[in-house]
């Protein structure tokens, strides 16, 4: 059996990367606050946990949940997906309330951190193929004002996942991890950037002429890219991955280097 932990399954990208995965060979572990029923009906293999990533301090114990439930003797490849993530609040760092500042950061960067963490540390023994993909943004290098708490925390997730890349790649039975930057997907979260108040955000328009041109993809199409990647050959440790930008895709297919 294969084991996959995604977070943000209940919409969006999370939710086609997971129906996509669905499979007799496969089981699920689901993470998001609303349960996603759509999803669970149309398999076994999953187990639904609805669960804030706000609760920083319950993550371990999600962990241990969820790997109380893994057979790691009789596992071939485990697998986690840090997905979940929000945009909000778009706004000037001088509008946004602190809550909302924390939020963001513990929600964007300080989960995926401590899954990352957790994850490794229950892993550290299992022989198999282990793999962690973090979804990030291309907004880490492309910034608009109003949106720094967003663009910060990929920003964060991406050098975490390069420092990860660089300690795994000093270890016996090293987890693979890389960041990827999706593109632009006809999700909420693009629904909510371009429906700001341009006052507060002025590049919602920006946003609005993206989806108006024609330049979204659909959840599904990016899924199939992601794991199409969470399942290449080779895979380098702490690359940060632009799923856009296909020759770049090649260069990894070609070179079989530093890989799990
Ligand atoms: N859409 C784009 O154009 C785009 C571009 C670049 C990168 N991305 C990245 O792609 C990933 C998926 O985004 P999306 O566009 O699919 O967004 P989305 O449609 O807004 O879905 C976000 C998912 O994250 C979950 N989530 C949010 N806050 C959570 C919390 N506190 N606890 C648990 N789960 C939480 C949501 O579930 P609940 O609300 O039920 O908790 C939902 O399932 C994100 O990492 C995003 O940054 C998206």
């Amino acid at each position: 059996m294969d084991y996959f932990i995604i977070t943000g399954t209940s919409r969006g990208i999370g939710q086609a990367i997971a129906e996509q995965l669905i499979s007799s060979e496969h089981y699920l572990f689901c993470i998001s606050r609303e349960r996603n029923h759509s999803l669970t009906n149309k398999s076994k293999n999953i187990t639904y946990l609805e669960f804030d990533l706000h609760d920083i301090n319950q993550i371990e114990a999600l962990m241990n949940r969820i790997f109380s439930e893994i057979d790691l003797s009789r596992a071939n490849r485990v697998y986690l997906i840090n997905n979940a993530s929000m945009i909000a609040p778009v706004a000037f760092i001088d509008s946004a309330a602190v809550n909302e500042i924390t939020g963001n950061i513990h929600v964007n960067l300080l989960a995926p951190i401590l899954l990352t963490s957790t994850f490794m540390k229950h892993t550290k023994t299992f022989l198999g193929n282990k793999r962690i993909l973090n979804i990030s943004s291309s907004s880490a290098k492309h910034h608009h004002p109003g949106m720094s708490l967003y663009s910060a925390s990929k920003a964060g997730l991406d050098v975490f996942t390069q420092c990860v890349g660089l300690e795994q790649s000093h270890t016996q039975t090293p987890v693979g991890i890389i960041s990827i930057w999706p593109g632009m997907i006809d999700t909420n979260l693009q629904k909510e950037a371009r429906t700001q108040d341009q006052a507060a955000f002025p590049s919602a328009q920006l946003f609005g002429k993206a989806k108006d041109a024609g330049m979204l993809t659909t959840p599904e199409e990016t899924a199939q890219q992601i794991i199409a990647f969470l399942f290449i050959e080779h895979f380098e440790h702490g690359a940060i991955v632009d799923i856009y930008d296909y020759s770049k895709l090649q260069q990894h297919v070609d070179t079989p280097n530093k890989n799990t």
